[in-house]
């Protein structure tokens, strides 16, 4: 097992936590107890991870005195929404839950998000434990306290910053996961090697096939690196106010891509795989980075299996649901853009002609 310390402050403080990350230690409860006020939790999951892996987190608890309260939400990103977070509300007032009863996500990013935002939110902050089961949730959304829900305008739009206690990650839930969420969850992982770490950038091409293959060795070299550079951007920018921004290199383009299709139409990774071939093609066209990079980029999502075409929404759709991205600032979109591969930057002074040129270039070509 590795463990990684995300630290909240320059010396340990009660917001520093640990993410474990390991083969098999979704039943190693020693690894939350201590992060529990009371031995009685609610565990967070949906209707597809329950079967798979509820009983074996539940008994482990059991073993060690620990009662559980599950709530199983329906499985889907369009069930992201209030009336589900609303279902767990329901559930834990109805089982009296207390103050200190921590709350458990077990799941991908949708559960993780809507049960974080509960836990933030129910009886104003209840502790807060992640057991992520995706790929995504693993390299990415268990890892630096952002919770929430979509709105119908916009993804993710209403939320909070709200920390977990504890982040165990058993990469050998991965071996249920479908292909095509794999894939998603791959996205996420590029991402770090494009805006921060071009070595771990080679690892991953160089590492493809045994990746979507699940070689255990390789799939925890992935979440451990990854996890590494999302722990070093959350320190040092914990709520956004500046570097956090660049792990949203081709999420503002998703994002789009997401709330125009319908949400779950496109799963979160495939949009943001192709929003950042358009982020990727608009550093270009501001003479950033080389079609050499852009080509680079291109062909390691064609790799892992994931699109590189944007839908054709048209540029005006594309640049409505873009003015309402949590990045606007003073009514102006901003971009996160690679100045090169391994380095990016957030840009609010991309030219109206440029960007909608791109727009209809790369999209219609589609
Ligand atoms: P998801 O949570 O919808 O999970 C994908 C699918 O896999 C679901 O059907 C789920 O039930 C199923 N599943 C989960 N674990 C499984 C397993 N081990 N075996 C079999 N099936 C399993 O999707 P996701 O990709 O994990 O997360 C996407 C969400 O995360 C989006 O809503 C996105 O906005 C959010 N996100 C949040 C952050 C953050 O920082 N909070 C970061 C990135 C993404
Ligand atoms: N996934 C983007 C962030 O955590 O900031």
């Amino acid at each position: 097992m590795k463990t990684i310390m995300v630290d909240l402050a320059a010396t340990p403080s009660a917001r520093s936590y640990p993410i474990h990350i390991g083969s098999g230690i979704l039943g190693q409860t020693e690894l939350i107890l201590s992060h529990m006020p009371q031995k009685r939790v609610a565990i967070v999951t949906n209707t597809t991870v329950a079967p798979l892996y509820l009983e074996r987190l539940r008994s482990a608890l059991e073993d060690q005195g620990a009662a559980s309260v599950p709530i199983i939400l329906p499985d889907g990103e369009e069930h992201k929404n209030w009336q589900t977070l609303n279902l767990i509300f329901d559930s834990l007032l109805t089982k009296r839950c207390e103050r200190g009863t921590p709350v458990i996500a077990l799941g991908g990013g949708v559960v993780g998000d809507l049960a974080g935002f509960a836990a933030a939110t129910y009886l104003r902050g209840v502790p807060f434990i992640q057991f992520p089961t995706t790929l995504l949730a693993q390299v990415d959304s268990s890892v630096g306290g952002k919770t929430g829900i979509n709105h119908p305008l916009g993804k993710n739009m209403i939320g909070a910053f709200y920390q977990p206690r504890v982040v165990v990650a058993d990469s050998t839930t991965l071996e249920t996961l479908p292909e095509r969420e794999l894939r998603a969850g791959i996205a996420e992982v590029i991402k770090y090697g494009l805006i921060r770490d071009p070595a771990f950038l080679v690892w991953i091409e160089r590492n493809m096939i045994k990746l979507l293959a699940r070689d255990p060795e390789v799939l925890i070299e992935a979440i451990h690196r990854s996890c590494m550079n999302k722990a070093e951007v959350v320190e040092a920018d914990e709520h956004e106010s500046g570097m956090r921004a660049l792990l949203n290199l081709g999420h503002t383009f998703g994002h789009a891509i997401e709330n125009a299709l319908g949400y779950g139409t496109w799963l979160h990774g495939e949009a943001v795989a192709a929003g950042t071939v358009l982020a990727a093609e608009l550093s270009r066209r501001m003479d950033m980075i080389t079609q050499t990079d852009v080509e680079r980029i291109r062909n390691i999502y064609v790799q892992a299996g994931l699109p590189v075409a944007a839908p054709d929404l048209g540029p005006e759709k594309y640049l409505h649901l873009m003015g309402l991205d949590k990045k606007v600032a003073g009514g102006k979109m901003r971009f996160v853009l690679l100045h090169r591969i391994g380095e990016a930057a957030v840009h609010s002074d991309v030219p109206a002609g440029i960007l909608t040129e791109m727009l209809q270039e790369c999209t219609a070509n589609a």
